[in-house]
């Protein structure tokens, strides 16, 4: 592969993961991808005393799996090669942006699932490099000068036939993000547009146990609801949060106003200093609580019997043990909705690692323990919450997109495996949950049209009620158009 790049007139520097940056001799290199430090040290060697510019960079990262993480799990193999692809692009972002006004500017970042990114229905491979894709398709969107494109590779392919496309791809700015390359040729993706098909009978009944992560607020909770109203089936909620006393009598008539001239009154009479922040972050925890104890009251409505977790779902001790025990009291999981999520939204390069991995363990490292425990047989559905933030990526949301994709890509896996309805719902932006009035405001600017509560929640249902084997990655999204076109937000 370095020949042919060396024989393309590319002066090539090749650098390995290590403990800490050193040169090796000639234009070899090794550094530390997941320290930020070690990255500075590895810029100025190659920055050199006359300030050279990077200006391609191609991450192979991504077709290696056992570099990064030879005994981790998949989910910390993903989280490490995703940081240091981030790693990588935030120290060479400058470079790469001020190569591309001369014609450079070019990322190339492989993966391995086989040149179809998953979808086909041979095995997904190479699920390590899932989240590097959705940091790509953000870093395009955060520097639209310069060229940045995933390209998935069938890693059986002739090694000489794949470098000398690879190369190919170097020069070929033809628009596509996500190339695939294959026995067959250039393969891209293409969104194929359903019509609604109206809801199925569902296979979830009264008897039926269905876990909801991030179910007792946010659009997870209304699409739960939504279901327990169809089925009334047993819900199992899971979030951060504690469960929330009965709220008091003096507050529970009080609007936002209310709650803000209440909280003030009750610092005063208390003789508390008057800390604005402090009121308003007691305001908006009575708002949650609130919030919380209606949907409760709103699942039984619907007829469900509810019972709510206060767990993080990233922890394997707490929600993999939660897992096992409700197959020891229940014998059964019918259904998970996967929704836990949060967002930090910050550029590329004002974003800390801190922040990038917060987002996206949220996401992964719940949804592999989901994959861990659950019993694929006698399991109706499984439907994680991703976002058109990791189809098309998101400027301010790499970590968000990488996170999407990698929920993306393993549903595309469990999907091809499981004898249960698997699909990961990309969604476009709903009017509520997470989706601020600020950004409401935003994307009525922009002209985005936000997904309906009933809509979004009727297509769920549409979602769960295909059949086993269905193409897991869908997207459901007001706007497509407008979402798919890089040069928006
Ligand atoms: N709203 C949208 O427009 C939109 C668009 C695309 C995709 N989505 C996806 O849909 C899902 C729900 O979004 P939303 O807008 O409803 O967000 P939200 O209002 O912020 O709700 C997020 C939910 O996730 C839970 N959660 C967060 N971290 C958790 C953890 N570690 N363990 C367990 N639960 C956790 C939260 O509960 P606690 O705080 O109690 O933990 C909360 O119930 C997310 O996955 C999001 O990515 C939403």
């Amino acid at each position: 592969m370095l020949a042919s790049l060396v024989s393309a007139d590319l002066r090539v520097r090749h650098v390995l993961p290590g403990k800490s940056t050193r040169s090796l001799g000639g234009d070899r290199y090794e550094a530390n991808f997941q320290d930020a430090d070690s990255l500075r040290s590895l810029h100025e060697l190659l920055a050199g005393p006359h300030h050279a510019i990077v200006g391609c960079l191609i991450n192979f990262l991504g077709l290696s799996d056992a570099v990064l993480s030879p005994t981790g799990s998949q989910a910390q193999a993903a989280l490490e090669t995703s940081l240091a692809t981030f790693h990588l692009l935030k120290e060479f972002e400058a470079d790469l942006d001020s190569s591309a006004r001369q014609g450079g500017g070019l990322v190339l970042n492989l993966s391995g699932m086989g040149g179809s990114f998953g979808i086909d229905p041979g095995p997904t491979t190479g699920l390590a490099a899932a989240g590097t894709l959705g940091i790509i398709k953000t870093f395009r969107r955060e520097y639209p000068k310069t060229t940045a494109k995933n390209v998935d590779v069938d890693p059986t392919l002739d090694f000489n036939l794949l470098s000398a496309r690879i190369v190919q791809e170097l020069t070929m700015d033809d628009g596509v993000i996500e190339v695939g390359l294959t026995r067959q040729g250039r393969q891209r993706l293409k969104l194929v547009h359903t019509e609604p098909t109206g809801v199925a009978p569902l296979s979830i009944g009264p008897e039926s146990v269905v876990v909801v992560t991030g179910g007792a607020y946010g659009v997870t909770a209304d699409v739960a609801i939504e279901l327990a109203r169809r089925t009334r089936c047993r819900m199992v909620l899971v979030g951060r949060s504690t469960l929330p006393d009965a709220e008091p009598a003096e507050t529970a008539s009080l609007d936002l106003a209310g709650l803000r001239q209440w909280s003030i009154k009750q610092a005063k009479a208390e003789g508390k200093k008057i800390l604005p922040a402090e009121i308003e972050k007691s305001v908006q925890r009575t708002l949650r609580n609130r919030i919380i104890l209606g949907s409760i009251d709103r699942f039984r409505t619907a007829g469900s019997n509810v019972e709510y977790h206060a767990v993080d779902a990233r922890r394997e001790d707490s929600f993999g043990k939660l897992l096992d025990d409700l197959y020891a009291r229940f014998g059964r999981i019918d259904g998970v909705i996967h929704g836990a999520g949060v967002i930090d939204d910050k550029r590329i390069k004002d974003k800390s690692t801190e922040s990038f991995t917060s987002v996206f363990s949220t996401k992964v490292d719940s949804a592999q323990i989901l994959a861990n425990h659950l019993r694929p047989d006698s399991l109706r559905f499984l439907v994680f919450f991703s976002s058109v933030s990791g189809r098309f990526g998101n400027a301010g949301q790499a970590d968000y997109s990488a996170a999407n994709e990698f929920l993306n890509k393993l549903a595309d896996d469990l999907g091809k495996r499981w004898p249960a309805r698997v699909a990961s719902i990309n969604w476009g932006p709903w009017d509520g949950g997470m989706v601020s009035d600020e950004l409401r405001r935003l994307y009525a600017q922009v002209g985005y049209d936000l997904i309906p509560i009933d809509v979004g929640a009727s297509y769920f249902c549409q979602e769960i009620a295909l059949p086993p084997g269905t193409g897991a990655e869908v997207t459901v999204s007001g706007s497509v158009a407008k979402m798919a076109d890089p040069t928006m937000l």
